[in-house]
């Protein structure tokens, strides 16, 4: 399976002149905003990776990343020249996803939770279709709502509705089987210009082929989109890892336990920062295991 990360410049709410910095850079706490999208591709299993940004600033997430190797991953960089909507990610990732099934994840959504592992393992083995994560939300009519049945059978798929008829938000986390590239090449744009993947979701819809899990209560699905719900979620960040002396998203940790790097590797990832808690963090792991 492969993964796409769009880094892309539209939506946000924050001071104008953070875009000319990427908003996915700006860090969360103590790491990059978009390591936390990464790190639940990684505990997907996927280990090939497309980052997709605005043409100003790919080379700053080629810098960041390189080739992966670091992490035991292989990154590839396409350009989105203008914010033209999530699911032109496969329009424009139609090469790099060739046959396969591929999972879509916004680069400024955090997720977290016990359990995260099993629900994207869940999500990666269903063999045919798509997978879309719920999570209910005080603001609905800000994102994509999908109402369900008692038993949590999707029944409607609403981009950003007026009076929203579900608390049921759609998370910036899609897995798709491989007729999601045919399906997203069909789609037209919005009112809003956008090709939007709710679009790409409804066709699923219709077909009867759509499955939604519910990230429950112990799940945190945080927004980065204004300066309030950024600061937030670095002070979640902050308050989890100080209480814990665990790292959330960690990179080089995740790719280390997945078994994508060895020891050795991770030894010297954690002397490359060995000062900060960060780097301490990897050392103390690969003695720790
Ligand atoms: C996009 C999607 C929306 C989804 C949201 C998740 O919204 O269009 O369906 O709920 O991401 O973050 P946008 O960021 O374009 O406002």
């Amino acid at each position: 399976m492969k993964g796409i990360v769009l880094a892309g410049g539209s939506g946000t709410r924050l001071h104008p002149a953070t875009l000319s910095i990427n908003k996915q850079l700006l860090p969360v706490y103590d790491k990059p905003m978009i390591y936390y999208p990464v790190s639940v591709l990684m505990l997907a299993g996927i280990r090939e990776i497309l980052i997709i940004s605005s043409p100003e600033h790919l080379d700053n997430y080629k810098r960041l990343f390189g080739t992966g190797e670091q992490f035991g991953l292989s990154f590839s960089y396409a350009v989105q020249p203008r914010p033209e909507g999530l699911a032109q990610a496969f329009v424009i990732g139609r090469d790099f996803v060739g046959a396969d099934p591929v999972a879509l994840i916004l680069g400024d959504n955090l997720f977290f939770g016990a359990g995260m592992s099993e629900l994207l393992a869940r999500a990666a083995g269903r063999g045919a279709g798509a997978t879309i994560f719920a999570y209910h939300v005080e603001n609905p009519q800000a994102y994509g709502v999908v109402s369900l049945t008692p038993e949590g059978r999707p029944t409607r798929i609403v981009e950003k509705p007026r009076a929203p008829d579900s608390t049921w938000a759609v998370t910036g986390l899609y897995f798709y089987d491989n007729q999601v590239l045919d399906i997203a090449a069909g789609v037209r744009p919005s009112a809003r210009g956008e090709l939007e993947i709710t679009s790409v979701n409804e066709a699923y819809l219709q077909r009867g082929q759509l499955a939604v899990e519910r990230m429950g209560r112990g799940y945190a699905w945080l927004d980065t989109g204004t300066h309030d719900s950024l600061l937030e979620a670095s002070e979640f960040v902050r308050t989890i890892q100080n209480r814990q002396g665990l790292q959330v998203a960690c990179l080089e940790e995740i790719a280390f336990l997945q078994g994508f790097i060895d020891r050795a590797q991770l030894v010297a990832r954690g002397e490359l920062f060995a000062k900060t808690a960060y780097g301490q963090n990897l050392l103390r792991l690969a003695q720790e295991c």
